[in-house]
C-alpha cells in the first residue's frame, strides 16, 4: 500500500459523527496484520482472544503481558493504516490504578500500538480515567465481558433485564465520561446497544450488539472458519479456511508421498561435467 495515511482517532470520530460505519477485526501475527490491513480495516484489535484461537488455552484468564506484547509487536510493524489496540490481559490492570498504567505503558510504549483496551463498566472507570491522563488513548468494554465470564453466568447474552440493561447503559456512560474514546459493546440486546450508542460521545463498536451500533467487530479466525471449538449466535462465518489449509496440506502430503513433488519445476541441478568430478570425489 503506497502512501497511506494512518487512521487517527479524529478520523474514528468524524466516523460515528458522519454515520459511517466502522469495521474492526482482530489479528495476532505480522501475515494477519498484513491481509486484514490490505483489506481497508479500520481498527485491529490484538484481542486476548488470543488465548484461544492461537495459544490453544480455553479461556483468555491465562493470558500474560509478555504473550499480548509478542502478539502486538508483528502486528503493529505490518499495519499502515488501521488504527491498532492492544488488549489488557486479565490482571494486568485489575490490582490497583498503578499497575494498570504500568501495563498500559508496556503495551502502548513497547509495544507501538495506537490505544489500549480493558474489560469493566463503572468499576474501572476511576482505572479508565487515570490510564487516559497518563496520555494512552483507551477503549471500554461491556456486556459479556470474557476475562470475568464465569461472574456472569458463562458466555450469554447480557442486560436482557432492566435492571441489568440499566447497569450496562450507566457502564457505557461512566466509561464515556472517564475518557475512553471507544466502547465494545459485546452479547447485549440491540436496543441497548442503540440507546448507549445515542447517549454516548465515544464510539460503539458491537460484537453481537446489533446493527445501531457505530461499528462492528469480529475475531478473524471465526469469520475465516478456522476455529472450530464453537461458533457463538453473533458470528458470521464467511470462509472455510480451515478445510482449505488442511486439503492443502494433505495435497503436499500425498505428493511427497507418491514422489510427484519436487518435480524440475522445484529443483536446482548443477552441470554434468560438475556431477562427474564429484562423483569421483564421493568414491563412486
Ligand atoms: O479479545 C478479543 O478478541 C475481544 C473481542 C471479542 C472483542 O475482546
Amino acid at each position: 500500500m503506497a502512501d497511506v495515511q494512518k487512521l487517527s482517532i479524529p478520523d474514528l470520530a468524524a466516523m460515528k459523527a458522519e454515520g459511517k460505519k466502522i469495521s474492526m477485526i482482530t489479528a495476532y501475527s505480522y501475515p494477519q496484520a498484513l491481509v486484514v490491513d490490505e483489506a481497508g480495516i479500520d481498527i485491529i484489535l490484538v484481542g486476548d482472544s488470543l488465548g484461544m484461537v492461537e495459544l490453544g488455552y480455553s479461556g483468555t484468564t491465562p493470558v500474560t503481558m509478555d504473550e499480548m506484547l509478542n502478539h502486538i509487536k508483528p502486528v503493529t510493524r505490518a499495519v499502515k493504516r488501521a488504527h491498532v489496540v492492544g488488549d489488557m490481559p486479565f490482571m494486568s490492570y485489575n490490582i490497583s490504578i498503578e499497575q494498570a498504567i504500568t501495563n498500559a505503558g508496556i503495551l502502548y510504549k513497547d509495544g507501538a500500538c495506537d490505544s489500549i483496551k480493558l474489560e469493566g463498566g463503572q468499576d474501572f472507570a476511576k482505572t479508565v480515567e487515570a490510564i487516559v491522563k497518563a496520555g494512552i488513548p483507551t477503549f471500554g468494554h461491556i456486556g459479556l465481558t470474557p476475562q470475568t465470564a464465569g461472574a456472569l453466568g458463562g458466555f450469554k447474552v447480557q442486560g436482557k433485564t432492566l435492571d441489568a440493561a440499566k447497569r450496562i447503559l450507566d457502564d457505557a456512560l461512566a466509561l464515556d465520561d472517564a475518557g475512553a474514546f471507544a466502547i465494545i459493546l459485546e452479547a447485549i440486546p440491540r436496543q441497548l446497544a442503540k440507546i448507549i450508542t445515542q447517549k454516548v460521545k465515544c464510539i460503539t463498536v458491537g460484537i453481537g450488539g446489533g446493527m445501531e451500533c457505530d461499528g462492528q467487530v469480529l475475531v478473524l479466525h471465526d469469520i475465516l472458519g478456522l476455529f472450530k471449538r464453537f461458533t457463538p449466535k453473533f458470528v458470521k462465518v464467511y470462509a472455510n479456511a480451515y478445510d482449505f489449509e488442511l486439503n492443502a496440506v494433505k495435497q503436499f502430503i500425498s505428493e511427497v508421498q507418491e514422489k510427484k513433488f519436487p518435480t524440475d519445476e522445484f529443483t536446482f541441478t548443477m552441470k554434468e561435467e560438475v556431477v562427474d568430478e564429484l562423483k569421483k570425489y564421493a568414491g563412486f
